[in-house]
């Protein structure tokens, strides 16, 4: 079974910090943030790393766009997470299969509480999940997810780790930034897919568009500062601890 590591014992890699209107975006390794012995936490995890590829992404079955350094960082935080995990954006399930296979590994019983706007994904999902038999603690939920985070924070819900996924415009990711502070527990972490991409811009009325993001502003804007620090950026995600 995982064990939980002290906040000291982690490791920040402050150098990998992604700058919205860099000229080079260079790619951003994988490295841990908790203590492992060995490169990988075990075989399933190292499975990422020499795993099919299509192009730049990993091949795991499942449609998606997650490279290579993203699923180890997913496996990894929701392999060590103290408590259930949030995914914003299920899609087809390629990193809500990361996520539940680490939950599985870990054997807290934690569960993975997945959502996404259209039913047709959560659908697909639900499927590809059952096929691995990774769905038995898996909770999808098809609506906006900014509904979902009200209800959650007016339940008193909280989780041991967040992955940010549904959203490439400003109001969304602000939204949900805005609401991690109050559910993720302290010694958690919220990760962002889409951080480190040449499309960010800092201007707040980004919508959903192929050509900009608003990742980075919606981060930086919505987590409070007094309870979220930055940690490093891995592959294209950027990660912030909860204090
Ligand atoms: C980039 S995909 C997620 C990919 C998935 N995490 C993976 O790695 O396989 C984004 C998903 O978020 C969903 N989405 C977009 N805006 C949303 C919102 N406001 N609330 C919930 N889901 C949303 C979309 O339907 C889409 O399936």
């Amino acid at each position: 079974m995982a064990t939980h590591a002290s906040d000291s014992a982690l490791s920040r890699h402050l150098d990998s910090r992604f700058h919205v209107g860099a000229e080079r975006v260079a790619p951003t390794p994988y490295q841990p943030n908790y203590p492992i012995e060995e490169s990988y936490i075990n075989a399933q995890h190292a499975s990422y790393a020499s795993a099919p590829m299509k192009g730049a992404l990993i091949d795991l079955g499942i449609p998606g766009w997650l490279r290579v350094e993203d699923a180890l960082k997913l496996y990894e935080l929701a392999y060590f997470s103290a408590g259930d995990v949030l995914e914003l954006g299920t899609h087809q399930g390629l990193s809500t299969s990361i996520l539940a296979r680490a939950l599985i590994d870990a054997g807290h019983g934690h569960r993975l509480v997945t959502i996404d706007m259209e039913q047709v994904y959560i659908d697909k999902a639900r499927a590809e999940l059952a096929a691995r038999q990774l769905d038995g603690d898996v909770e999808f939920l098809c609506g906006d997810a900014g509904p979902f985070l009200d209800q959650f924070m007016a339940e008193g819900r909280t989780f041991g780790f967040a992955f940010i996924d549904h959203s490439h415009a400003y109001g969304p990711v602000l939204k949900a930034s805005q609401s991690l502070g109050q559910l993720l527990s302290p010694g958690s972490f919220a990760l962002y897919h889409d951080y480190v991409d040449r499309r960010n811009t800092m201007r707040c009325d980004v919508g959903e568009s192929g050509k900009e993001y608003g990742v980075v502003a919606g981060a930086q804007d919505g987590l409070a500062t007094d309870l979220f620090e930055f940690f490093g950026c891995y592959g294209c995600t950027g990660l912030f601890y909860r204090r």
